[in-house]
C-alpha cells in the first residue's frame, strides 16, 4: 500500500494556494494541517475565555485542551502526568537546564553534541560551566556529520549525569538510533538522557517507553501543527528536579516544567495533528481496534517509504556531483534518512545557490539552522552555511522533479 498522496494534500489548504510553489523548508516549520487550524480558530471564535470554569464557554475550552494533552500522552504512550506543552523545545530545554541543573555539582560531568541545534546543547553547556560540571563533547564525524556510538563509549563514567543528543539532526539528516544508545548509555553509566527529537518527529511520533530515554523534546510547528512545543520528562526522574512552577502549584505536573501561563487555543489545537494522523489511519487502513502508538506506526510506514522516494534521487544527484559536498549519508537504504537534505556547493556560496532556487520558486533557505557548532566544524562558514532542502511527506515527485532540474541548472 501507498501514501495516497492527493487525499494528504487535501488536509493542508496552504498547498491548494500555490500549487506551483516547492515548499522545501519544511525542518524551518511545516504547512499546518487543516484539523489543526480548524481546532485554532474554533477556540478563538468561540471559547475564548478563561478554560476550567463551570460555565459553557470556559468548560469547552477546558475539555478541548485536556483532549489535546490526553490524545499527546497516550501517543507517547507515556502518563499525563510526564507530559508538558510549553512554547517552545528551546524554551522546554532552557526551563529543563534550571530543573535538571539545580542539582549539579563539580565532579559532575554530562555529555553533548557538536551535532545538534543549540537548543539541545547550549543550555546544558552554560549550566554546567555554572556549576563547575565537566563538559564532553561526544564529536561528529567532520567529513560526513554523523555520530559513531565507537566514540561516545570513552566518554561515559561513574560521573555521567546527563547525556544529551538529538533523533535526528536538522542538518545531517540522518536518525541516531536512540532507543539502542540509551541502552548502551545506560549499561555503562548511570546517566539520563535527553533527546532533541524536533527534526525527527515530522516523519514519526515515536513511542517513549520503546525509546527507554529520560526527557524528549520536539516542536509541533513543524509537525503540522500550532507552535507549541511537546516534552516527555519520565515520572520516575520528576522527585530529583527541581520544579519551575509557583511554589504553590509545585504539585501540578503539567506545570512543573513550564513556568509560563499555557497558550490556551495552541494547546488545544494540538490535538488537530492526532486528529490529522488519524484520518491518515482511517483512509488507509480498516482496523479500528488498534491503539494510537501501533496506528502511528502504520502511518510512519506509509510516510517512510514516500519520503524515501522523495529523498533518493536528491541524495543520488547531489552525492555524484562534483559542485556538491554532501552532508550526511548518500542513500536511504538503511531506513534511517530523512528526507532532510543539506549541502554546500562549492562553486559557490550558499546564499547565491539558494537565491536562484528561490527564484525557480523553491521555497529553501542556507545557513546554520542554529547547528552552529557543527557547520564550524564541518569546516563550513557557518553565516553562508549549508542550502538545506527539507521535504516532509507532502511533497510530491513532481517536487523533486523541479528541485533535481532547477539544481542542475542552479550548479551548472
Ligand atoms: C533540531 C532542532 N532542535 C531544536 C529546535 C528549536 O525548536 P524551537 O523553535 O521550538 O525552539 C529546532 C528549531 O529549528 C531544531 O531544528
Amino acid at each position: 500500500m501507498q501514501l495516497d498522496i492527493n487525499f494528504v494534500r487535501q488536509q493542508f489548504d496552504q498547498l491548494q494556494d500555490q500549487p506551483e510553489f516547492v515548499f522545501a523548508s519544511n525542518a524551518g516549520g511545516s504547512y499546518v494541517c487543516n484539523q489543526a487550524n480548524d481546532l485554532l480558530e474554533h477556540y478563538n471564535r468561540h471559547t475564548r475565555v478563561q478554560p476550567y470554569s463551570h460555565y459553557g464557554s470556559s468548560t469547552e475550552a477546558g475539555e478541548a485542551m485536556d483532549r489535546a494533552k490526553q490524545d499527546w500522552a497516550a501517543a507517547l504512550n507515556i502518563d499525563l502526568a510526564e507530559l508538558t506543552i510549553g512554547p517552545s523545545t528551546s524554551m522546554n530545554t532552557y526551563v529543563m537546564s534550571q530543573a535538571i541543573g539545580e542539582q549539579w555539582q563539580t565532579g559532575d560531568e554530562i555529555v553533548v553534541t557538536n551535532q545538534d541545534h543549540e537548543a539541545n546543547s547550549g543550555v546544558w553547556r552554560r549550566k554546567a560551566t555554572e556549576k563547575g560540571v565537566t563538559i564532553r563533547q561526544w564529536e561528529v564525524d567532520l567529513e560526513t556529520g554523523l555520530l559513531d556510538t565507537d566514540s561516545l563509549l570513552p566518554l561515559l563514567n561513574d560521573n555521567t549525569r546527563w547525556v544529551f543528543f538529538s533523533h535526528c539532526s536538522n542538518v545531517v539528516g540522518t536518525t541516531n538510533p536512540v532507543a539502542a544508545i540509551t541502552k548502551l548509555i545506560k549499561k555503562h553509566s548511570s546517566a539520563k538522557v535527553f533527546i532533541d527529537a524536533v527534526a525527527y518527529a515530522p516523519h514519526h511520533v515515536s513511542d517513549m517507553k520503546l525509546l527507554g530515554v529520560d526527557g524528549y523534546a520536539f516542536s509541533l510547528y513543524k509537525v503540522f501543527g500550532p507552535h507549541q512545543g511537546i516534552m516527555y520528562v519520565n515520572r520516575s526522574i520528576h522527585a530529583g528536579l527541581a520544579s519551575q512552577a509557583h511554589y504553590f502549584l509545585s504539585g501540578e505536573s503539567s506545570k512543573v516544567f513550564n513556568p509560563a501561563g499555557p497558550q490556551h487555543a495552541q494547546v488545544a489545537a494540538c490535538a488537530g495533528v492526532l486528529d490529522y494522523f488519524d484520518l491518515l489511519y482511517k483512509h488507509h487502513f480498516n482496523h479500528s481496534d488498534v491503539d494510537r502508538p501501533h496506528r502511528l506506526v502504520a502511518i510512519r510506514n506509509l510516510i517512510l517509504a514516500h519520503e524515501n522516494t522523495l529523498a533518493a534521487p536528491i541524495l543520488d544527484f547531489l552525492d555524484t556531483h562534483s559542485a556538491v559536498r554532501l552532508i550526511g549519508k548518500a542513500h536511504v537504504a538503511d531506513g534511517d534518512r530523512a528526507p532532510t537534505i543539506a549541502f554546500k556547493p562549492l562553486k559557490q556560496s550558499s546564499q547565491s545557490l539558494t537565491n536562484l532556487l528561490q527564484d525557480a520558486g523553491i521555497g529553501t533557505e542556507n545557513g546554520n539552522f542554529y547547528a552552529h557548532r557543527l557547520i564550524s566544524d564541518l569546516g563550513i562558514d557557518p553565516d553562508d552555511g549549508v542550502v538545506r532542502l527539507s521535504l516532509v511527506h507532502y511533497n510530491t515527485q513532481e517536487d523533486v522533479e523541479k528541485i533535481l532540474t532547477e539544481l542542475d541548472r542552479a550548479l551548472n
